[in-house]
């Protein structure tokens, strides 16, 4: 194969029969191979913290007081030989093993009240009592077995205080052992921190290279104008800038249009292949009256990497140009691409010589044997992120004039439009699968190719996104993604925080250490998935009173089926807003509506509930009022978001459980909402709004209310998911796994579930990754020892969360070494508005936005201490995504729903920069075979409330 089409005199795309007739000259380059061993996750490697008990010794336990069996495995520092002491227990065993101490004859000794006991060190590290032969597992044990010989009140034996090995106190062993293993930890800090230091220099050095060597050959850009008449001397490879046909008033000769999924096959062709130029045709149809050219389909040259094969360069040309032939297309052209460091895609002079020299042959020998020749240019994104945006070049080459046949034709930019294909044909779908399946084969040859950051890919979803017809743009990235395993190959389903990397190697580490309580490995995560399983049978069965999952009945059976109509009153309750609205349905269809916001002042949200639902009523009368409704209708069916866990026992009958958020008004829990609201509506009806009658039809929760509206607005929806001050997700449940349900079954087949889990955890369930700082949020919060796991991420607690953390960094001189910041001790002051602010500045590269902030709190913040603060967050908003995305994997996979999406209401889910992506990752470890997406749907839990009243006015429940 040529890697230079125009210099082939008889080459070209219209005849592809000889390897050296190839599109593009496809050159690839010398990639260096990058270190890509070690694990980005540094709190694997963590050495573990001393745990109190192997600080002090072990405590005084109970254990003694039992029958001092020696082989009671039970006893809390009885681990002896099993302990390999990474558990920071110290144990006899440990001792031994590091030659601290030596197995002797009665080189053990306790005096206690004149007494002495004699004891053998055994060489499995246990004691055996010279006086009665017992054997003890540890110290303690023997202790308080000998102090009670001579004191039989004593409860506590002080083993390692009072036990002397060779005549000194153990006590002095430990300290020792201590020391070494002090020194030990720091050594191996040190190592680790210098090797991940080298493996992240190695990385950044391989991604330079990698830069570099493609833009090695980034030869200078030159204006056409600059070009004079050709020589054989010269340099091809130089790049021609292209000038719209617009700049000198003249005419396109033609109209151009390229369908999207042709552009996204060009796409993802050159990004799955970021290191060499990728190559391919175009054809379409050519339309001689309207002179319109239309770019119908995009056939890439795959698997032509390799130059010392031409005849199967020849090969692949030939089935493409057999299938432009089967499909009734016309060859129209062909497209290559630039390296990502141009700064826009353009031409070389062998491309346009290429070009000329393919439109010429296209000529063909009449009209009807015409047909127009595109080249495209498309310029990948960069490697990093830095890099400019991807784009697409069409030129097209007008020819030298005939009185100057040595000149370079001049390479024209052409305007084209872009058209959105009804939907991904077969064709597409399966050009996508043979660019991706190239694509692993190349990482698998040389697995440097993939590396993408997380960041990088992001942007590549989104613009290959935009390219996918609507109705398939939430199924195809995901889709996609799959493939691009390498950016989890270092750490594949686990947590995944950037490396925190500082100049100070020893605090990294004390950091990485500080935080890794927050980091769930896999063990722990599938722990997490398996006991929300069990929890959310066992709710299914007997609610609140099994589990920690309520799993309630909403009575919701149906969505919005499209025959709805009439004016409905929408209520959202649930933050520091309540929002009425109208809506009006024609034909199942939003035609109206009408939104105020009313603020819920503290007193109110923490005042008696009964003036809570006055102040609810009067603001429904000033909505009502304000908008005339009262002489333009007299009667209205209202639906109610209450954002609480409720007990339901039909749709317009809840009663509340608990408050949670910032709500906590006395006498209303254990009382049904509607009629609390109804009382008041009553009670504080202004007489110019006596002749409008409002009946709460529906009570529901804002997850439900996210849920149809979420499916109102794509039909795939199967989850309503909240993630905003706090957290929970309805789902779809088949309606004979229901087994509470008041009054009869409806025929339904299915029927949404409230599962509340945000309360997932409330009967200690997951104490096991609960953190000290997570228990010093919950005793804090308004309302204690409840909703435990929204507590652990949702938008009222995570930025919290991550000021406490702060605080405690601050205190242990982690984090701003030099000062006390009394800034940071203000209750709320880091809102989780702050903390996705600082996200996004690190997804960036920046730490700019990040001082910013945190300059509120303190005058003196340095770069490190704002990478400390990224991280901090970064770690939160990582175990946000992981814990969100665990429910819905579960939710999925009960529906067994490949394709369900995810509609999702809520500030947090809205403004974090890759929470959505993270939540979604997450999501699909947990269930690989989900290939849909979730979705931002705006306002579910206010309009949801409108659609759920016309569906239960449609089936009268
Ligand atoms: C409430 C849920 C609600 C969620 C999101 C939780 O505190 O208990 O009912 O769905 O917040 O607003």
């Amino acid at each position: 194969m040529s890697d230079d089409p125009a210099s082939e005199g008889e080459s070209g795309p219209t005849h592809p029969t000889a390897a050296s007739q190839s599109p593009t000259g496809a050159a690839i380059l010398n990639i260096p191979k990058v270190s890509i061993q070690g694990s980005s996750s540094e709190s694997e490697d963590t050495p573990p913290t001393p745990t109190a008990s192997g600080e002090s010794g072990p405590a005084e336990t109970a254990e003694g007081e039992a029958h001092p069996n020696a082989t009671n495995q039970n006893d809390d520092d009885s681990i002896g030989e099993f302990d390999d002491g990474r558990s920071g227990k110290l144990t006899l065993g440990i001792l031994l093993q590091e030659g601290i101490i030596e197995a002797g004859e009665g080189v053990m000794a306790i005096e206690y009240l004149g007494q002495t006991f004699k004891g053998d060190l055994m060489p499995v590290g246990k004691i055996r009592s010279q006086e009665t032969g017992l054997v003890f597992n540890n110290p303690s044990a023997w202790a308080i077995y000998c102090k009670k010989i001579v004191n039989p009140a004593k409860k506590s034996g002080c083993g390692w205080a009072s036990v002397k090995y060779k005549g000194r106190k153990m006590d002095h062993f430990k300290s020792q052992w201590t020391k070494l293993k002090a020194q030990r930890d720091a050594e191996e800090a040190e190592r680790l921190a210098s090797q991940e230091a080298q493996l992240a220099e190695d990385l950044r050095r391989g991604r330079q290279q990698l830069e570099k060597d493609l833009g090695a050959g980034l030869a200078p850009i030159i204006r056409h104008a600059q070009l004079s008449e050709k020589q054989p001397s010269d340099d091809l490879d130089i790049y021609v800038e292209t000038d719209p046909f617009t700049d000198k008033a003249r005419v396109q000769p033609f109209n151009m249009s390229v369908s999207a999924s042709a552009l996204l096959i060009i796409e993802l062709h050159a990004q799955c292949h970021p290191v060499a130029s990728t190559c391919g045709y175009l054809a379409g149809q050519w339309d001689i009256n309207a002179h319109n050219l239309a770019i119908t389909h995009a056939f890439p040259c795959l698997g032509m990497s390799d130059m010392a094969e031409p005849d199967r360069s020849a090969k692949i040309e030939f089935d493409i140009y057999n299938a432009i032939y089967r499909k009734h297309l016309v060859l129209v052209g062909w497209y290559k691409s630039c390296p990502s460091n141009l700064p826009k895609p353009l031409p070389t002079l062998r491309d346009v010589e290429a070009q000329l020299a393919h439109q010429v042959r296209l000529l063909g020998a009449n009209d009807a044997t015409y047909s127009p020749c595109i080249g495209m240019i498309f310029k990948p994104l960069g490697l990093n992120l830095s890099a400019a945006k991807s784009d697409c070049l069409a030129y097209w080459v007008v020819p030298p004039l005939e009185t100057n046949p040595y000149d370079y034709g001049k390479p024209m930019m052409m305007a084209y439009t872009c058209i959105v294909d009804p939907c991904l044909s077969q064709d597409a779908l399966d050009q996508i699968d043979r660019i991706l399946e190239q694509r692993q084969d190349l990482i698998h040859q040389d697995p440097s190719l993939g590396l993408e950051s997380r960041g990088l890919l992001e942007s590549l979803g989104d613009s290959i996104k935009r390219k996918a017809p609507l109705d398939q743009q939430g199924l195809l990235w995901p889709y996609i993604y799959l493939y691009f395993p390498s950016v989890f190959r270092l750490n594949p389903f686990k947590m995944e925080v950037p490396t925190l990397k500082l100049t100070d190697n020893i605090l990294c580490q004390r950091v990485n250490t500080f935080l890794s309580g927050f980091i769930l490995d896999d063990q722990r995560s599938d722990q997490v998935r398996q006991i929300f399983e069990s929890e959310l049978d066992a709710g299914m069965k007997d609610g609140l009173e099994g589990s920690s999952l309520q799993m309630e009945n909403t009575y919701v059976p149906d969505l919005i089926n499209g025959t709805e109509e009439g004016q409905f009153l929408s209520l959202d309750l649930g933050g520091t807003n309540f929002r009425v609205i109208l809506l009006e349905l024609k034909a199942g269809k939003i035609v109206r509506e009408e939104v105020r916001y009313y603020q819920v002042p503290e007193e109110k949200r923490l005042g008696q509930g009964e003036d809570l639902f006055d102040f609810l009523g009067i603001c429904i009368y000033d909505f009502t009022d304000k908008l005339g409704l009262s002489q333009s209708c007299q009667s209205l069916a209202l639906g109610f978001t209450f954002s609480f866990p409720m007990t339901q026992t039909a749709m317009n009958q809840g009663v509340l459980v608990s408050w949670t958020k910032s709500f906590n008004c006395p006498g209303v829990v254990g009382k049904d909402v509607v009629d609390l609201l109804n009382h008041s509506l009553a009670k504080v009806k202004p007489d110019s709004q006596k002749n409008l009658s409002i009946e709460v039809i529906a009570i529901l929760n804002d997850t439900t209310g996210t849920l149809v509206k979420g499916a109102y607005d794509r039909p795939n929806t199967c989850i309503g998911l909240i993630l905003g001050t706090g957290c929970n997700g309805a789902y779809f449940e088949r309606s004979e796994n229901v087994i509470r349900w008041h009054g009869g079954k409806y025929d339904c087949k299915n029927v949404i579930i409230d599962p509340e889990f945000g309360a997932f955890g409330d009967n200690g369930c997951l104490d096991f990754i609960k953190t000290k700082f997570d228990e010093a949020i919950d005793s804090a919060s308004l309302l204690p020892q409840s909703f435990t796991y929204e507590k652990y991420f949702a938008g009222k607690y995570i930025g919290e969360l991550a000021r406490i953390v702060m605080v405690d960094m601050n205190k242990e001189r982690l984090l701003f070494p030099c000062q006390d910041v009394e800034g940071l001790l203000i209750q709320d002051g880091f809102p989780s508005t702050m903390l996705t602010e600082v996200v996004e500045d690190n997804l960036n590269q920046s730490v700019e936005r990040t001082i910013t902030v945190l300059k509120k709190f303190s005058a003196n913040c340095s770069p490190d201490d704002a990478l400390i603060v990224q991280h901090i967050c970064l770690v939160l908003s990582e175990r946000a995504a992981l814990l969100v995305g665990i429910p819905m994997a579960v939710f999925l996979r009960r529906m067994k729903t490949q394709e369900g999406l995810i509609a999702v209401t809520g500030s947090l889910y809205k403004c974090h920069p890759n929470l959505k992506a993270r939540m979604e990752f997450f999501t699909r470890k947990y269930y690989p075979e989900w290939k849909g997406e979730s979705f931002l749907s705006d306002d579910g839990s206010g309009k949801g409330a409108g659609l759920i009243a016309a569906i239960a006015k449609r089936l009268e429940l």
